[in-house]
């Protein structure tokens, strides 16, 4: 394996430790299925543990960098030019539900841009990382390149959407209902952060979701473009880190994807 970076090491060394950890939570959990109630109140605390498992990594090795983190939100430090931007167990449905897709995602914001990224999945063991400027990879030195696919009909999408709320059902609805007729082979696989590490590797052609947060998607950004993929929001110009909306592709089907989902947005108006 190639030697890692400073950064990229301290970023897989604190998302190690905590999977580690989690995968032991992991194994309980199934034994949590039968109550009534089911594992919820554990894998919170799951969740938890494993963000401090971070924080104090990351905090240990770059004690004045500043924090975004999904369990416990901001934290800044004395530079607020690097942040880490961490979720913890992104997947969190799987993980309770004993479904072995689910990740810790870890990404370093500098001067306002995602310069590296570190997405493990420790039930598979496979961790995707990228800095920007040198590649995507898989851990074992495999560079990840997006797919070559340039047909809708022959491509993977995958999607996700949250929440009970009836405006952004409908507007759901009327997008998966215009893309299954070029594209029918949809996915729901409930963990963006992996969603966008397969686009990277080229597993998936593209993907795309509304009402998303910075920690879901920082780390994949990076990963797929660093493999040669599109970026962007899907309404307008701006930042798909912070935006809540995103679209990501290999480098042929960005257009047509974007294009399905505008006339959804109309339609749905
Ligand atoms: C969720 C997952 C899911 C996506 C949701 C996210 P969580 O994150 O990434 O795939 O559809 O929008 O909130 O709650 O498992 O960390
Ligand atoms: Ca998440």
């Amino acid at each position: 394996m190639a030697t890692l970076s400073p950064i990229l090491s301290i970023m897989v060394r604190a998302a190690e430790k905590a999977g580690r950890v989690l995968i032991r939570d992991f194994g309980e959990v199934e034994q949590l299925q039968v109550s009534r109630k089911g594992p919820a109140d554990f894998v919170t605390a799951a969740d938890k543990r494993s963000e401090e498992i971070i924080f104090e990594e990351l905090k240990k090795a770059k004690p004045d960098f500043s924090f975004l983190m999904e369990e416990s939100g901001e934290v800044t430090g004395n530079d607020k030019d690097n942040i880490w931007i961490i979720d913890p167990i992104d997947g969190t449905h799987n993980f309770m539900h004993g479904i072995p897709h689910w990740c810790i995602s870890i990404a370093l914001q500098s001067k306002g841009k995602i310069v590296a990224g570190v997405i493990y999945d420790p039930a598979k063991d496979e961790l995707f990382h990228a800095e920007k400027g040198t590649g995507a990879f898989l851990r074992g030195n495999k560079r990840l390149r997006a797919s070559g696919r340039n047909q809708l009909e022959n491509c993977v999408i995958s999607t996700g959407y949250g929440g009970m709320d009836k405006q952004r059902h409908s507007q759901f609805v009327e997008e998966f209902s215009q893309l299954i007729t070029q594209a029918p082979m949809v996915r729901r696989m409930g963990s963006a952060a992996l969603d966008l590490a397969y686009v990277a590797a080229g597993r998936l052609d593209g993907y795309f979701e509304r009402h998303i947060k910075a920690w879901d998607v920082a780390a994949g950004i990076l990963l797929v473009r660093e493999a040669g993929g599109m970026v962007s929001s899907i309404d307008d110009g701006s930042d798909p880190v912070y935006s809540g909306n995103i679209i990501a592709t290999n480098n042929q089907i960005h257009g047509d994807l974007h294009k399905i989902l505008k006339s959804a947005k109309q339609k749905a108006a």
